[in-house]
């Protein structure tokens, strides 16, 4: 069984720069990344590379290979059917609905592949899990291949992405491991696992690349995130006993990272964590260790999630605390609102649930982002649905300059990392902003000496 053409459902953050680094890597294999969102596709097509998604990087890859074995298109079923391997790389959403709702992940996209999968294809497939999945989703594939198939063999194998946003091509190029989950029991699984194993070592050595039955491999992706976003919400319950005791959180991370069994990596205090994966897969977990009766293990897990709004919550309370119990009417500049830096993905930005929290409180709010588009932000607010959309276009404006954002402002919001705010011209901003003028800083990037010798009131979170 040897892999010489691709095809991936779904063009998205996922699917997009993955397919992108295999393509550059295997120029032998065939690869088409296929989605039903036609202006996402275009975008992936455009002359001037101006690409559905921002990642460091990325665009170097797409012009190596766009043309020459890669492929975007909306042709989803001719592409399924000339592919020897098909990646499903859909989102899975919590659900908003139903059963499980607000935990449970929402499998109908998925659901859908399988079906167009098993209602196209003429010829035998290895169908490989991307998306995060709950554990045995594998077998409902199985499933509806079985039931509805066209005479064709189907071999599933689960291959979850570990790449993080804005480091993703760093990630794919160079992956600490590389992990397929298959049926080894059966000599067509071993196959299916050993050709898929083939195309990751064009590049990956072969002791980087874990294989393991399907099961783990799906349980591994929600564990490893379980355990990133816990982490981070370890460190932010510290931030906030920092606050309250004269110790900094930057040097507890410091002191406890050089402890080798602890390492030093995600030990970052910050407003929250937010991105697609990480609340989606632990409430994923939580019900998934309800259904099983697992109360306990649900409830630790649960408690990951309960601190991290709680991180979003007091930052939020504080800007209003401290600007005299009132933000009503006020100006709050918000400097960032992607959920992390060098990415323009918003999803589950803290940013979007401090500025819902200040709007209730009648806050004006002016962002600025370097990378997410004005009608990005009220995307998110809109679909939170906490007041209208007529109400969230004037409690809040974007600029495409921080120093207007900036101009008049009672207070800055540092939501996102982004260097370049750590160059700004603070000296001005001071001079343009009302006095007192405060700044928040959710990230800890601001000098804080620096900023409170100009004249700044300046709270970082956890010192
Ligand atoms: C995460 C996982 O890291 C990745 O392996 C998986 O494939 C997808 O989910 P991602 O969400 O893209 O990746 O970014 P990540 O770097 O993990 O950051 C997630 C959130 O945690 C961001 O909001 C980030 O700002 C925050 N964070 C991260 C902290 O607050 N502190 C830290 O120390 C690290
Ligand atoms: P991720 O971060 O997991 O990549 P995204 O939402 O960025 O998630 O991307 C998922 C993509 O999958 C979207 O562009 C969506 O249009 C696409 N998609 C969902 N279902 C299908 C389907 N049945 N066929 C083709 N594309 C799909």
């Amino acid at each position: 069984m040897k892999i010489n053409k691709i095809c991936c459902i779904g063009a998205g953050y996922v699917g997009g720069p993955t397919m992108s680094v295999i393509a550059q890597k295997c120029p032998n294999i065939k690869v088409t990344v296929v989605d039903l969102n036609k202006e996402r596709i275009d975008a992936w097509n455009s002359e001037n590379y101006e690409l559905p998604v921002f990642e460091p990087g990325l665009e170097n890859v797409v012009k190596d290979a766009r043309g020459r074995n890669l492929f975007f298109s909306t042709a989803v079923e001719s592409s399924i059917q000339e592919a020897d391997a098909i990646f499903i790389s859909v989102n899975t959403p919590t659900k908003n609905y139903g059963i499980g709702k607000g935990q449970a992940a929402d499998l109908k996209y998925i659901e859908l592949c399988a079906r167009q999968i098993a209602a196209v294809s003429t010829t035998n497939k290895i169908v490989i899990e991307k998306s995060t999945l709950p554990v045995r989703t594998a077998s409902t594939l199985r499933n509806i291949f079985d039931n509805l198939g066209p005479g064709v063999h189907f071999d599933i194998l689960s291959n979850p992405e570990f790449l993080a946003e804005g480091t993703a091509i760093e990630d794919l190029h160079a992956p600490d491991r590389v992990l397929i989950g298959g049926d080894y029991t059966t000599e067509s699984g071993r196959e299916a696992i050993a050709a898929l194993v083939e195309v990751y070592n064009n590049w990956v050595p072969k002791e980087k690349i874990l294989t393991t039955n399907v099961w783990s491999s799906e349980l591994s992706k929600l564990a490893a995130n379980a355990f990133l976003a816990q982490r981070i919400s370890s460190i932010n319950a510290f931030s906030e006993i920092c606050e309250h005791t004269g110790a900094d959180i930057n040097e507890i991370s410091k002191a406890i990272g050089t402890d080798s069994r602890l390492g030093s990596k995600f030990l970052k205090a910050s407003v929250g964590f937010g991105g697609s994966c990480f609340q989606k897969d632990i409430l994923n977990l939580v019900y998934i260790a309800k259904s099983l009766g697992l109360d306990s293990v649900a409830d630790y897990w649960e408690q990951v999630i309960i601190l991290n709004d709680h991180q979003k919550d007091r930052f939020a309370l504080n800007i209003v605390k401290t600007l005299y119990n009132t933000v009503s009417g006020k100006k709050i500049a918000f400097l960032g609102w992607a959920f992390k830096k060098d990415t323009n993905d918003t999803r589950e930005s803290p940013a979007i649930y401090v500025a819902d929290t200040l709007i209730n409180e009648q806050a004006k709010i002016a962002v600025y982002d370097p990378k997410v588009p004005s009608k990005q932000v009220y995307v998110d607010l809109n679909y939170l649905q906490s007041r209208s959309i007529e109400e969230n276009k004037s409690a809040v404006i974007t600029e495409s300059n921080p120093y207007s954002v900036c101009n008049q402002a009672h207070a800055i919001a540092i939501m996102t990392e982004w260097d370049e705010f750590k160059d700004y011209d603070w000296q001005k901003i001071y001079e343009i902003m009302l006095k007192p003028a405060f700044v928040f800083d959710g990230r800890r990037i601001i000098d804080k000496e620096k900023l409170t010798e100009i004249g700044f009131k300046v709270y970082s979170i956890g010192c």
